[in-house]
């Protein structure tokens, strides 16, 4: 018995918590810096209140808010402040308080920053590269969707969400997923079910910038992104009582009784060196020309995969152009 399979091999990228100091020394010298004064605090402007862990995860959550121009850090309760003044803004409210530490956060929204945090006579410094991105890059495309769901937007509904049930061979079933797997999806020896997150509009953001050189690959929604070339792989599903099903936003495609996805992937790049992509949430790439994932800033790749069983007779399994990279 012939059993076919096309296993897609899919790069989870999981934030990196750890901002190694030497891998970014050289983004120093264009980041702004911002010394944080003991002892001292903003009064009566205060918008939101929250425990954290450390004083850098306050300045990195003032950074993201439009609104907020300066943190407190209450230093006993480990307690983050934001305030939506400046003491430039309110000096009249710049007083001095035994319990906290204040800082003006003014950095450049997409920019990098270093931070400087002196906490009594013990300091540390904090680096943030240029990674903050908050934007996807511009186009519609599709990723595979992660059980964390869809990547984080400022702009409602700029994701949609969609699913694609194909049931793949039921004489000696050989469907499966790796070991680790993080994708939103059902795999069973006759069945996969997975989900896809799809951007369907593109440029809600001035920010958005074009998808980085590289190699890797996403699903096709419209026109390819700039920059990244078209291709598909058709998967063979069951030709007995077949059960396939989709519901949702699909990547572009044809889904009948068989699967056929449209990708589109940057090939003109080296996965190693690394792309940056917004990594706030947890997110998938698709691998393109090895199994080997696409390197990522301050991000971990881990390889996964989908193993597809599919139709063993008369199997008319197909792909073109650039796609994800397959074991067949
Ligand atoms: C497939 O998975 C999606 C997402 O988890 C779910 O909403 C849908 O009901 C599933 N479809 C079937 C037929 O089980
Ligand atoms: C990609 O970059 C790595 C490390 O920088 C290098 O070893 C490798 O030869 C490069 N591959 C290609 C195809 O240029």
């Amino acid at each position: 018995m012939r059993t076919q399979t096309v296993v897609g091999v899919l790069c989870t990228v999981v934030f990196f918590h750890l901002v190694s100091r030497m891998a970014h020394a050289n983004a120093i010298g264009k980041c702004k810096s911002q010394v944080s004064a003991f002892q001292k605090a903003l009064q009566g402007h205060t918008y939101d209140t929250f425990k954290v862990n450390s004083p850098d995860v306050c300045v990195k959550r003032c950074d993201k808010e439009e609104k907020c121009q300066s943190i407190n850090f209450v230093i006993d309760e480990s307690i983050c402040e934001l305030n939506k003044e400046s003491k430039e803004a309110r000096p009249d409210n710049y007083v001095t308080d035994p319990r906290r530490i204040y800082m003006t956060v003014k950095f450049d929204k997409g920019g990098c920053f270093k931070s400087i945090v002196i906490l009594n006579s013990w300091s540390f410094d904090c680096m943030y590269t240029c990674m903050y991105v908050y934007t996807w890059p511009s186009g519609t495309y599709g990723l595979p969707r992660s059980k964390t769901g869809c990547p984080q937007s400022p702009h409602a509904s700029e994701w949609q969400i969609g699913w694609r049930l194909q049931d793949t061979e039921d004489t000696y079933p050989d469907s499966r997923h790796s070991n680790s797997f993080h994708i939103d999806a059902v795999v069973l020896k006759s069945h996969v079910n997975r989900s896809f997150c799809i951007k369907h509009v593109d440029k809600v953001s001035t920010e958005a910038k074009p998808w980085p050189k590289g190699q890797y690959c996403i699903y096709k929604k419209g026109v390819c992104p700039v920059g990244l070339s078209e291709g598909f792989i058709k998967w063979d599903d069951e030709d007995t009582n077949n059960k396939n099903n989709n519901g949702g936003t699909l990547p572009d495609g044809i889904y009948d009784k068989d699967t056929r996805i449209s990708f589109c992937c940057r090939t003109n790049g080296n996965k190693s060196d690394p792309i940056t992509l917004p990594v706030e949430k947890p997110f998938y790439l698709l691998a393109y020309g090895s199994s080997e994932c696409q390197k990522v800033e301050r991000a971990l790749g881990t390889e996964e995969y989908i193993q597809y069983d599919n139709e063993d007779s008369k199997n008319s399994d197909e792909w073109e152009g650039s796609h994800p990279f397959m074991k067949y």
